[in-house]
């Protein structure tokens, strides 16, 4: 239609979203439907955290703050950054948006020419290429499968480089895989990096806390710190604290890119919610013990889910090291018929067939990039899980 932009047609809506409401619809109109599409914590936010936005709101702290985040929060998102990851930055280097994802958005609309091309791992968080395309930059799609254990090999990075390449996009822990990269793996693919000075590197760190089996957290600039001056590193409070809808992410990155992303932010959203800001600092910088407990219940719902899917014929999967997804490979259902008579062709069919015959709302790999497989996210109650695993291995059993 001659109403809409060239770039709104050069973007798909998000296919997360699309099975999420047919699950909604599905549960509305009387069916006992378990979703375990969406990607957020079944927690709540911690309690000292809504009472610091409830100060907030009764202190005035309700107009507009800078662009880039109140003081308080920079310097606390500066210390997160000494503290965990061992960052040398100042409150200057630091930059707060509207989630993770608007950190993202500023980054690739503020540096993005048409034909530029970003290399992204496969399968990606869906979000990754569509803010490209509506750059009109190119989206390089580099293999990170099951083989390598959904991880980018320095060789498939150095494949995917051109002399138009001017982002990596490494995200990890994984969404949609859980892969997390250790900091070995991470030299691995610097070495690689530090032979292409054109590229900058933005590392999606949001599941940071959710490393299981005793691992480490790395990220790139970390490991090697000669490539901070060209990394973004991102991160926020959505999945660490169970914030989902205060929409605060932050970042730290060199000045010159943060002055930029301050330019284009300071003529859209403007500041983040000067209420969420204040709730962020004290997640920040309250106590963090209730992480720990997070994380162990989250390791024991991955083992649970492992397990069963495993379990179930057809169906593999590898053990993930972090963030709160799985995404077994489907391949051996397919070409084959369902309990409920569906013809299951593709990972689309056969996250359908199953939505339809017993309620579990996944989402088909092809979303991500990656046919032959499927995502589950397991923040859901470990109750509903067990009875998911269930549904889904009776599915499986019934495939002929
Ligand atoms: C990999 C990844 N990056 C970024 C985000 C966005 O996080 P936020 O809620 O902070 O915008 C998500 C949310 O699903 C995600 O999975």
């Amino acid at each position: 239609m001659a109403f809409l932009s060239d770039a709104l047609g050069r973007i798909q809506p998000s296919a997360t979203v699309a099975i999420s409401r047919k699950a909604a619809d599905m549960a509305r109109a009387g069916r006992d439907v378990i979703a375990l599409a969406a990607g957020e914590p079944d927690f709540d936010t911690p309690q000292n955290v809504r009472e610091a936005a409830i100060r907030a709101i009764n202190a005035g702290k309700t107009r507009y703050t800078n662009v880039d985040g109140i003081p308080e929060l920079k310097e606390a998102v500066a210390r997160k950054f000494q503290r965990d990851n061992s960052l040398p930055v100042a409150a200057e280097d630091c930059f707060v948006s509207a989630g993770g994802k608007q950190v993202i958005f500023n980054a690739l609309l503020a540096t993005l020419n048409p034909g530029d091309e970003v290399v992204i791992p496969v399968p990606y968080w869906v979000s990754y290429p569509e803010i490209m395309r509506l750059c009109d930059a190119q989206p390089v799609y580099a293999a990170a499968t099951a083989a390598t254990g959904f991880k980018l090999s320095p060789e498939a990075l150095e494949r995917a480089i051109s002399p138009r390449t001017k982002w990596l996009i490494l995200n990890s822990p994984s969404n949609p895989t859980g892969a997390a990269y250790s900091a070995d793996e991470l030299k691995g693919l610097a070495a690689v990096l530090l032979r292409h000075p054109q590229v900058h590197i933005l590392t999606d760190d949001i599941y940071e806390v959710l490393v299981y089996d005793g691992g480490r957290f790395a990220t790139l600039a970390e490991v090697e710190p000669t490539l901070r001056e060209r990394t973004l590193t991102m991160n926020g409070v959505s999945k660490s604290h169970a914030m989902t809808g205060w929409r605060i992410g932050y970042c730290t990155g060199p000045r010159p890119l943060l002055q930029a992303m301050l330019k284009l932010q300071s003529q859209s959203t403007t500041n983040p919610s000067s209420i969420s800001q204040w709730a962020a600092v004290e997640a920040l910088e309250g106590p963090q013990d209730f992480l720990k407990s997070w994380r162990d219940v989250f390791e024991e719902r991955r083992n649970l889910v492992v397990a069963g899917l495993n379990a179930a014929p057809g169906l593999e999967c590898l053990t993930p090291e972090g963030a709160f997804y799985v995404f077994p490979s489907v391949a051996g259902l397919l070409g084959k018929v369902s309990k409920g008579g569906a013809r299951l062709e593709t990972d689309a069919d056969v996250v359908l067939a199953l939505l339809e015959e017993t309620g579990v709302a996944l989402v088909h790999g092809a979303a991500f990039g990656l046919t032959g497989h499927m995502r589950l996210s397991y923040a859901a109650a470990t109750t509903q899980l067990t009875e998911a695993v269930a549904r889904i291995q009776d599915f499986a059993a019934g495939v002929r």
